[in-house]
């Protein structure tokens, strides 16, 4: 049986559901094992592979959780969805389109084979070229301008101030080579105009912002709700680019699998390799959910169980 999610019309018959959901989905996927940390950032292997919450934001504001819902995580790759609305609301949406582009590449989200099939081109924001190129996109004048900015509007979204997870960070800075390539390739293809380190260490430094479970919903609310967070009450991004963020997550916001998550759900969304997974309602909700152990495409096992189950109980797939 399924319920109705439009809680803000039906506010007294609304809530009990919405929380009732949350509870339902934690108990049914918390004993759920499939799946491991990441351990190619080696801080990532050492999170509690049993941490498990779940939040919903809806645009009016009303916050629901369940399980672990105050404990920091690494933010990692959900910082893309962040950082490109930066830069589309900075610099417009041809920045993107003319540069990495807004396709699927098929490929896994660090593939450099990716890169050399297009030049550094018909990507998009969110496989690590695309996003490594997005944060060069950024302006200001020395890193630490371009460091502020992407923690600010991270914090506008998530309506309070984030910091930096820095034993993450050291342990990716340390252990990101790869990513230092990448940023070297997209340079030689002239999608990085310069300085790819900086660039590089400053798209580090954003996948170690730290959030919980309630900040992500907060964030995914403020994309249902057209840029304007619902919490705080607050405009973070124009309206306009709404749009251009969640078209992207509909098409690479779970790398290769995202057609198989969005079969399932008809959700844009986003993960990272933290254990977040977000997902938007436009119009409706935003939620979050974040448990470490990860399938190979590195996606939350939990978390995306646990956001299908509800869009099936609250009947939120738009299709
Ligand atoms: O660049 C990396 O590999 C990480 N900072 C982020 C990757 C990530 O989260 C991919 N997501 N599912």
């Amino acid at each position: 049986s399924s319920v109705n999610v439009f809680a803000r019309t039906t506010p007294s018959a609304g809530v009990g559901d919405i929380k009732g959901t949350l509870t339902e989905a934690h108990k049914k996927f918390k004993g759920l094992k499939e799946g491991k940390n990441a351990d190619y950032i080696p801080a990532l292997a050492k999170v509690p592979s049993e941490l498990f919450g779940i939040a919903l934001v809806t645009v009016d504001g009303k916050v629901y959780t369940e399980g672990d819902i105050e404990k920091l995580f690494a933010i990692e790759s959900i910082s893309k969805v962040f950082t490109l609305s930066q830069v589309l609301q900075e610099s417009g949406e041809k920045q993107i389109t003319d540069t990495v582009g807004v396709d699927a590449t098929g490929d896994v989200f660090n593939s450099i084979v990716a890169v050399e099939k297009n030049k550094g081109k018909e990507m998009n924001p969110f496989v690590n070229p695309g996003a490594i190129a997005t944060t060069s996109m950024v302006k200001g004048k020395n890193a630490d301008e371009i460091w502020n900015k992407i923690v600010s509007i991270h914090s506008a979204f998530a309506g309070r101030p984030l910091e930096l997870n820095e034993e993450v960070y050291k342990s990716e800075a340390a252990t990101n080579q790869r990513n230092q390539a990448i940023g070297k390739l997209m340079e030689a293809y002239e999608i990085i105009k310069t300085n790819p380190e900086q660039a590089t260490d400053i798209y580090t430094k954003q996948c170690s912002i730290n959030v919980n479970a309630k900040d992500l919903a907060t964030m995914a609310a403020t994309l249902a709700n057209g840029g304007f967070n619902p919490v705080t009450k607050t405009k973070v991004i124009d309206q306009k680019h709404v749009k251009s963020v969640l078209a992207v997550m509909s098409t690479a916001g779970l790398y290769d699998t995202t057609g198989q998550w969005l079969f399932k759900t008809g959700l844009p969304a986003k993960s990272g390799v933290g254990g977040g997974v977000i997902a938007v309602v436009p119009g409706k909700f935003g939620i979050a959910a974040f448990s470490p152990r990860l399938d190979e495409a590195g996606n939350s096992v939990r978390a995306q169980r646990a956001i299908e189950f509800i869009t099936e109980k609250l009947n939120a797939n738009p299709y």
